[in-house]
């Protein structure tokens, strides 16, 4: 299928994270750490083995260490290159950007999802591009985005990442609607149910953080009014999209780590910890010790 390329990669980190305070009062939630390394970097490593060439960041207010972190931190650099720690040293570099790699854009105050994606319009333009939720780290062989971008270059249209998930732990979650056949990991949708009560959920392939859209997406989120909770949702506005153009669910390989809430992201780390080669034994025997 001949289409647009997804080049680029819309980050919404103006969230306030509130789930996860204290530790979000003065260190953005996206740049907690799992393991030993900020949430943010496992999603741009994702990001760039998905061959995104561009990361649009929509920041806010107390937010600045973010962009800081992705640049050059010249006297720590120097130190760790007198002091012979090179290893570190260039894991530090391979991190940094090329130029013109990352661009960052204001979200004045946190109004939703919808609105923080509404703010990357003019970066993106008239191009597909992908939404990573950078508070939602996926474990999985092949990078997540990479398995959308390979199913989206069979299908196009827009597609969104998801995770099936236990009938009694659907109520949590946004939910596919499917439109026909729900077994296999491509799903064409009609509908998307947001929380559904205990036993009325359409499917059990909750919404997990990854979506491609296409570029007909802002012009639907400029007129989205607030949706649930007061905040500008990007469901409505995908659900309104979804009367003009196709979507499909994709259900893909992986372990979900959703690290905007305190058990989540403390599962994360004691996940990622034991599958590491130079940590994993360490960790289970200390983990064990607890238990
Ligand atoms: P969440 O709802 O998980 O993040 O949004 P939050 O609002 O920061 O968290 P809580 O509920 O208060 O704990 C998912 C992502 O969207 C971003 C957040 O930063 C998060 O990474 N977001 C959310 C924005 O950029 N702007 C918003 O207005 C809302």
């Amino acid at each position: 299928m001949s289409q647009k390329r997804v080049r680029k990669a819309v980050l919404p980190v103006a969230g306030l994270g509130t789930r996860v305070l204290p530790g979000t009062k003065t260190t953005p939630k996206e740049l907690l750490n799992v393991v030993d390394r900020p949430i943010l970097s496992y999603i741009v490593e994702e990001g760039r083995a998905a061959g995104i060439e561009h990361f649009v960041f929509v920041t806010g207010r107390s937010k600045g260490a973010i962009e800081d972190y992705f640049d050059h931190q010249v006297e720590l650099e120097a130190q760790l290159a007198a002091k012979g720690k090179t290893a570190i040293l260039e894991q530090l570099l391979a991190e940094l950007p090329k130029p013109g790699e990352m661009s960052f854009v204001r979200q004045m105050a946190p109004l939703g999802l919808g609105h923080a994606v509404w703010c990357a319009r003019d970066i993106i333009g008239d191009e597909p591009f992908a939404v990573m939720l950078p508070d939602v780290i996926v474990d999985a062989e092949t990078a997540c985005l990479k398995q959308l971008i390979d199913a989206y270059d069979s299908v196009g249209g827009n597609l969104i990442g998801v995770e099936p998930v236990p009938d009694s732990e659907c109520h949590k979650y946004g939910v596919v609607d499917p439109s026909g056949d729900a077994s296999g990991p491509l799903v064409a949708m009609k509908g998307m149910v947001e929380k559904p009560p205990t036993g009325t959920a359409p499917s059990n392939l909750s919404i997990a953080g990854r979506y491609i859209l296409q570029p007909e997406i802002f012009p639907m989120l400029a007129k989205q009014g607030k949706g649930a909770g007061g905040e500008i949702q990007l469901t409505d506005a995908m659900a309104a999209l979804m009367g003009e153009q196709a979507f499909h669910a994709f259900a893909y390989q992986g372990v979900t780590h959703d690290c905007g809430d305190k058990i989540g992201l403390l599962r994360a780390n004691v996940g990622l910890a034991l599958k590491r080669a130079d940590l994993g034994e360490a960790a289970r025997a200390a983990i064990t010790a607890l238990l």
